[in-house]
């Protein structure tokens, strides 16, 4: 029994202090349970809203990726500047030391390679498995307009389901075949279809013209993929644009694992992403922080 003999008799109730409730910083996420919303509160800085997501999962449909070769030294140094790691469990388990806090988003989808259909996946990962991994949200792709549409739709809402029994975020990956047109009509379609049917957030491709419609008929929060390896410059551009156009951040990969300065790439991106930084005085934080390197 608590010894008592000390126990305070003035308590101070504040009674003239309404009881603060915060409203939730995340575009369409207010209604969301506790633990969904610390998740994603630990995937989307609350101070930009944004998120810079190191994406590191390629290998789960095409093997070893050009920078991804060894995770172990190209990619751990990069850790500490991102938001969240996102990656398949197999590299999770054999390369992430446990020891590492950024959060995890679980790559939760898989069947397919290079070499056939890609779009013919199907959940990869239990929920259970999720779990012991302690993973701030799951990733599945989904192919709208593909062989396999439906099959890879419903993947989403199955793991949707089962993420809302145990709070945990589904992102939704919308894939673009190589033959098909990446126009602001199919990315208001791709992505208002995943957040319709359940999507806490949702990574897409960035483009030109009127990505605006793209963000502003889409519910919850959009991250840009960061696609092939162009210049550093223009992926900052990019990336800028993509912010000012409403996406709550990236979830990068080859633009920062493949850059000639990973390191220097990654905390150029995170300026522009949070502090709102120009690209070109990012880009001169990446030409400084390279030469310093050298
Ligand atoms: C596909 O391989 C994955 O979903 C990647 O995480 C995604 O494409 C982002 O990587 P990148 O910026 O290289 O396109």
């Amino acid at each position: 029994m608590a010894d008592t003999d000390d126990a305070q008799e003035v308590k101070e109730f504040h009674t003239d202090v309404k009881q603060q409730t915060e409203s939730y910083f995340l575009k369409g996420s207010n209604s969301l349970d506790w633990g969904m919303k610390n998740r994603l509160a630990r995937i989307f800085n609350s101070r930009s809203g944004n998120t810079v997501m190191l994406a590191v999962d390629h290998g789960y449909f095409q093997g070893p990726t050009t920078g991804l070769e060894r995770i172990d030294l190209n990619i751990m140094p990069l850790v500490p500047y991102a938001d969240t790691l996102m990656l398949t469990r197999g590299i999770l388990r054999s390369l992430v030391p446990p020891s590492m806090t950024t959060p995890i988003v679980l790559r939760a989808s898989g069947g397919s390679s290079i070499l056939k259909e890609l779009s013919n996946e199907e959940i990869a990962v239990g929920i259970e498995e999720s779990i012991r991994l302690n993973v701030c949200a799951m990733a599945v792709q989904v192919f709208i307009g593909a062989e396999y549409e439906k099959q890879s739709i419903i993947n989403m809402t199955r793991l949707v389901d089962m993420g809302n029994r145990y709070g945990i975020p589904t992102l939704a990956v919308t894939a673009v075949g190589k033959d098909m047109v990446r126009d602001a009509r199919y990315f208001r379609l791709a992505t208002r279809l995943c957040a319709e049917l359940g999507a806490h957030y949702i990574k897409t491709y960035y483009i030109e013209e009127d990505f605006e419609t793209v963000t502003s008929c889409c519910p919850v929060p959009i991250v840009i993929a960061g696609g092939k390896k162009i210049p550093e410059l223009d992926a900052l551009k990019m990336a800028h644009n993509a912010i000012l156009k409403g996406a709550n951040g990236v979830d990068m990969g080859r633009n920062i694992f493949q850059s000639e300065s990973p390191t220097s790439m990654i905390q150029a991106v995170a300026a522009v992403v949070h502090d709102r930084e120009t690209p070109d005085k990012a880009f001169e934080l990446y030409n400084e922080l390279s030469n310093q390197r050298t």
